[in-house]
């Protein structure tokens, strides 16, 4: 009686469970239930491949060690850089790597850096030896073993229009020239190709702390004198010359592209730009940052919140270059951005060494969907920085090397580069935690070279499941095949001893009538292209 009754009671409660979880779940997942079309009748501008660009300064590990280890090194490299960060940024298909710097590069003399080399100072980041040993040759040895470009930055701070037009005659002149020549005794007879070229760094700080007007006049004198004479980068392919742009939102910064882009609309026949930089980290308190893991719910909603930030920024400085552009003939170039997290305990301060976790993978897919959306004007970035340093694809110590969360995003959006953007239209919803709002869901959708339809979904709640109904109306498909990243804690990194914990996993859904409905993990980014099954 006793055990029936028992039995009877326990049948009670799992009914009332039970009804309750029903009554419940409908308005559950009618919350994250969201619907978007996407218009491939009406595509957008290209996604430019450079807005996936990358940053290597002289900082910390980011190239010695990170890149350069030395011929004589025991672990496995190719004339001094590392094979295994080789394989994995050939993977990335990096269009660009930014070098030498940064605050670096007014500080870089690039005669240091080839044939015998001078030891100097860095005197930016930790005040450490700098050996020279990776200089012009090794870095245009490292982007041709990894199948990318060179955007080198010249010294404007403390160097001379004459210093960095040498270096440009040394790099691309073909003709029989003293310094081709030295270029050729050091082992590179044939011109090299530089497409990319910023004019200073961060002119009105650490370059050289500039008003707009005394940055003009170096500008103009260094686009008038800096040449590129590579026969095959003239007309067409020439080289684009970056001016050093914005570094925030507020007055003193609509001022300096406000004056910078004033005078390009009035300039002479001597002097061009074909770009202009933005430089906009992810930090809540200069003097108090976060730490990049060990951290909550919280932490994670104020980082991402702050992060939107980017879309004001980029509509801000895109409008004031409407004023004087209007044909778009100048790049938005967001040459540095990514999280600047609080150093990792027991690092050097000046060495800007951070974890990166499943919340730097949701902020750089966030990120580079606002550059996709604003691709007729963004057409270049490089996230800050690609080994050892802030918001990095790779970590390395010693022999031992890790793929971030951020390097996975970055490999699923490969299909992105130079696609064609497609417009999408949804509603987001909101995800909210300790009175920070934000956007759920996020998501982007282009097409490839070869007709191929390619979409991107950010669900940046940490808690809820979002299932996504998409319109795909005339897209012969029956499935959509890819890839999807998440994560069991919002601070879930990749360490040396667990290298795979943040990795991502395959994904399928199905698409019937023109409809493809995915189910998207917490706090997860995910790629996925449609096709058909056989
Ligand atoms: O990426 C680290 C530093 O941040 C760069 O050297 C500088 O340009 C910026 O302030």
């Amino acid at each position: 009686m006793v055990r029936s009754s028992s039995i009877l009671t326990k049948f009670a409660s799992i009914l009332i469970v039970g009804s309750i979880i029903m009554f419940l779940a409908p308005q559950v997942s009618a919350q994250v239930k969201v619907q978007l079309s996407v218009d491939s009748s009406k595509p957008g501008p290209k996604i430019d491949r450079n807005i996936f660009g990358q940053f290597a300064e002289h900082l910390g590990y980011g190239v010695y060690e990170g890149i350069w280890v030395g011929p004589d090194s025991t672990i496995p490299n190719t004339r001094g850089i590392r094979n295994d960060v080789v394989a994995a940024l050939k993977v990335l298909k990096v269009p660009n790597v930014r070098w030498p710097g940064g605050c670096f590069a007014d500080e870089y003399h690039w005669r240091k850096g080839i044939g015998s080399r001078a030891v100097t100072l860095n005197p930016n980041w930790g005040g450490v030896v700098e050996p020279n040993t990776f200089g012009t040759h090794e870095f245009m040895d490292f982007i041709d073993q990894i199948g990318s470009e060179a955007y080198l930055s010249v010294n404007v701070g403390s160097g001379t229009p004459q210093e960095a037009a040498e270096w440009l005659e040394y790099l691309t002149t073909s003709q029989p020239t003293t310094l081709a020549k030295e270029r050729a005794a050091n082992g590179h007879p044939a011109a090299y190709k530089i497409p990319m070229l910023g004019i200073g760094n961060e002119s009105w700080d650490c370059g050289g702390n500039m008003t707009p007007e005394y940055y003009l006049r170096q500008l103009t004198i260094y686009s008038r004198f800096v040449r590129n004479f590579n026969p095959a980068q003239q007309g067409n392919q020439q080289m684009m010359k970056i001016a050093v742009g914005p570094g925030g939102g507020e007055a003193r910064w609509t001022e300096w592209t406000d004056t910078i882009m004033k005078a390009w609309e009035k300039r002479q026949w001597s002097w061009d730009m074909q770009g202009l930089s933005l430089h906009n980290y992810t930090v809540i308190n200069w003097a108090n940052k976060f730490a990049s893991v060990g951290f909550g719910e919280k932490e994670y909603a104020q980082i991402l919140k702050e992060t939107l930030k980017m879309e004001d920024l980029v509509t801000t400085h895109s409008a004031i270059m409407d004023k004087y552009d209007p044909q778009k003939k100048i790049a938005l170039v967001v040459d540095e951005w990514g999280s600047w997290y609080a150093p990792s305990p027991g690092s050097n301060p000046g060495f800007l060494v951070q974890q990166n976790s499943i919340r730097d993978a949701v902020l750089a897919a966030l990120n580079l969907n606002i550059f996709a959306r604003h691709a007729d004007r963004v057409r270049g970035a490089n996230i800050a920085q690609m080994i050892n340093v802030l918001q990095a694809m790779i970590m390395t110590d010693k022999e031992k090397m890790v793929l971030t969360p951020t390097y996975h995003v970055f490999k699923m959006y490969v299909p992105f580069q130079d696609a064609t953007s497609i417009p999408v239209k949804f509603n987001a919803g909101t995800y909210t935690n300790s009175g920070i709002t934000l956007p759920r869901v996020d998501a982007i959708a282009a097409k490839d070279a070869t007709g191929k339809l390619w979409l991107e979904f950010t669900n940046v709640d940490p808690n809820e499941f979002v299932e996504i109904e998409v319109n795909v109306p005339g897209i012969n498909a029956d499935t959509a095949t890819g890839e999807t990243l998440t994560a069991s804690m919002v601070d879930s990194v990749n360490t040396f001893d667990a290298p795979n914990t943040v990795t991502p996993k395959p994904i399928t859904a199905k698409v019937q009538n023109g409809k493809l409905t995915i189910k998207l993990d917490p706090k997860s980014v995910t790629v996925v292209s449609l096709g058909n099954a056989k």
